[in-house]
């Protein structure tokens, strides 16, 4: 199931991640806006996908500038970009797409906008494709960290659905299934988007790769009776000492792994590591709408004028994690160290 697809006609289909598992179909974006609106409604989600959507935004956008002069050009996408990194501002991917593509065209003479109207959309591509040729290579680095029989646990989507294609997290998993290892999955159903549950689930079962999905609550008495060998889990933004925001919940779990020595596992591409931020303190965490909280598919869980606090991602300190896979290799710590090399 293809994440996006951009059409010869000059557009982007998006899969609607909404409104999986019970309906498969895509929203067209025919213009910057409407990708930084599928983002932020979460139609497109995980840190590489949302890059890449980013991309295919910028390359939208570049399609109806117009412009005279390089710097004419650049201010224009400029503030394309400043849009679409607004949307959600944990996931460092967006904020690295957006760059890359500017420097891209900063790098080159300008002859007339359409040939960098050409060069944005080039650029998009590759990031599309590097997205999927990084995750295979993160399957293949990561498998081989996978036990000849495992039972791994993840949290939220960390798969095809949350980057251009194969999964960072879920790409370990089907890397290790593909090399012939008895793996299986427990799924966290990731409250309160149930991202666990509509997505990781949805993506194995279509695989048959067996998959068992629990309430997060669960996952600490998974672990003390021995039926987790290790966590994997992705990342939307990680520091330069190694510490990593993820989803909601995926704290707890590196605590929890640490408590049993079970060990935590980070899956992601470099295009998530932010040399720029010396810790994870740094790193900004969304805040989401309370209505997540309050109700779930569309009926009230909750009652009216309660309190609510909706952080949509944690940061996981370096010393909980194992090990951090990435596209060059598997990572050790100290985390500063080995990041930077
Ligand atoms: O809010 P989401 O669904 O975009 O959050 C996604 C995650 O937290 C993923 O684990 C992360 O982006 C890594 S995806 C390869």
């Amino acid at each position: 199931m293809e994440t996006m697809r951009w059409k010869d006609e000059g557009f982007l289909e998006l899969l609607d991640q909404t409104r999986l598992p019970g309906k498969v179909c895509y929203v067209a974006c025919r213009d910057y806006r409407d990708v930084a609106k599928a983002i932020k409604n979460m139609q497109v989600r995980g840190a590489p996908a949302i890059g890449a959507a980013a991309a295919y935004g910028m390359a939208l956008g570049a399609l109806n500038i117009e412009a005279g002069s390089k710097e004419d050009f650049i201010s224009k996408i400029e503030g394309i970009g400043r849009e679409l990194v607004s949307t959600r501002p944990t996931a460092v991917n967006l904020q690295w797409a957006v760059e890359r593509v500017i420097r891209e065209i900063s790098t080159v003479k300008f002859d007339e906008a359409a040939s960098y109207k050409k060069m944005v959309l080039e650029t998009a591509h590759a990031i599309y494709r590097e997205d999927i040729a990084g995750n295979r290579s993160i399957g293949m680095h990561g498998q081989e960290l996978v036990p000849a029989e495992a039972r791994v646990l993840t949290h939220c989507n960390a798969g095809s659905l949350a980057t251009a294609g194969y999964g960072t997290a879920l790409g370990v998993v089907r890397a290790a299934y593909e090399a012939g290892k008895k793996v299986s999955v427990y799924a966290d159903e990731t409250r309160p988007l149930l991202q666990g549950a509509r997505l990781t689930a949805w993506e194995m079962v279509q695989e048959n790769i067996p998959v068992t999905l629990i309430t997060d609550s669960m996952a600490g008495y998974l672990m003390a009776k021995g039926m987790v060998d290790l966590v994997i889990v992705g990342a939307d933004r990680i520091a330069a000492n190694g510490d990593v925001a993820n989803k909601i919940g995926t704290y707890s779990l590196a605590v929890l792994a640490g408590e049993h020595g079970i060990p935590f596992y980070v899956a992601a591409p470099f295009s998530t590591v932010d040399l720029n931020l010396v810790t994870g303190a740094d790193i900004p965490i969304e805040e989401r709408n309370h209505s997540e909280v309050t109700s779930l598919a569309g009926s009230a869980i909750a009652p009216d004028g309660v309190n609510v606090w909706n952080p949509a991602f944690d940061v996981t300190p370096n010393h909980l994690i194992t090990a951090i896979i990435t596209d060059r290799g598997v990572l050790r710590p100290p985390y500063q160290v080995s990041l930077r090399q």
